[in-house]
């Protein structure tokens, strides 16, 4: 039966609770998603005001919060310099890194901070990411070379090398596929349904061991994307390569992908 209306935990309640620090300074709200699956109430936007004069960058002051106002804020961290994607969040209405995000970028009112959209939320900002890295696990993410087999060093060219760039930098923080609308609709169908797109972060990856001159498997490759789905759901609206914090451009990636399909030879041909 078609559901007419929205699922009862997708209605955030915004007025949550609010935290105000005792210190005085430069004062700055956060207003921040909080939501636990297992706790049985709707998710709700809890309020933060806190002294961000030491604070530079937007996850030194969500651990600030966490540590003077309120420990059960949940968020995932590690290398807090742009390298893991692990802080990979929704500020402000756009999904970036909080660790390279500064407090000078965020504009000057409230600070409004969600989880990557459309994923399953495990607690507050953590999102469950299994189907997406899944679907990074299925192009093969590795070179496949003879010469790989016997473990000796193979030989690039400074040009070959070069067709890398833009590709290998990718941290797979998941940025570009959550800000994707057709990956939205389309890129988590059910479990042994293989009919989803892969999205932007998947095919740049695809895209960067096709274009990796050492590889031996680019027809193989191509044929396994060759689905109305895996890959021609990409409409081109761009938003992956607007937020992606490294500055790649998964939907370039996307179309290069394309031109290879359309030039390569015919399977069928005699
Ligand atoms: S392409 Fe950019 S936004 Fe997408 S996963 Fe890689 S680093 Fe993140
Ligand atoms: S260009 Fe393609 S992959 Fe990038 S956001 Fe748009 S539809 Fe998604
Ligand atoms: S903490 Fe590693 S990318 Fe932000």
């Amino acid at each position: 039966m078609v559901q007419l209306t929205l699922p009862r935990n997708s209605k955030v309640n915004t007025s949550g609770k609010t935290y105000t620090s005792d210190a005085s300074g430069t004062l700055r709200t956060f207003k921040v998603y909080r939501y636990d699956p297992d706790g049985g109430e709707n998710p709700r936007v809890d309020t933060y005001q806190i002294d961000v004069s030491d604070v530079s960058m937007v996850l030194d002051a969500l651990i600030k919060i966490k540590n003077d106002l309120d420990p059960t804020v949940t968020f995932r961290r590690s290398c807090r310099e742009g390298v893991c994607g692990s802080c990979a969040m929704n500020i402000n209405g756009s999904n970036t890194l909080a660790c390279t995000k500064g407090m000078d970028e965020v504009g000057s009112g409230d600070i409004a901070i969600y989880p990557l959209p459309h994923q399953p939320v495990v607690k507050d900002l953590v999102t469950d990411l299994t189907k997406f890295y899944e679907q990074h696990a299925s192009i093969e993410p590795f070179l496949q070379s003879s010469v790989a087999d016997d473990q000796e060093e193979i030989a690039q060219s400074k040009e070959d090398r070069e067709m890398l760039d833009g590709l290998y930098e990718c941290i797979l923080c998941a940025c570009c596929s959550t800000s994707c609308p057709s990956y939205w609709w389309n890129g988590d169908k059910a479990d042994g349904d293989d009919k989803e797109y892969l999205g932007p972060a998947a095919l740049l990856q695809a895209y960067r061991w096709i274009a990796d001159s050492r590889d031996e498997e680019q027809q193989r490759r191509l044929d396994a994307l060759d689905d109305p789905f895996k890959l021609y759901r990409c409409h081109t609206i761009m938003n992956c390569a607007q937020v992606c914090p490294k500055g790649l451009n998964p939907a370039k990636a996307i179309t290069e992908i394309r031109k290879l399909m359309v030039n390569r030879p015919n399977p069928n041909a005699s």
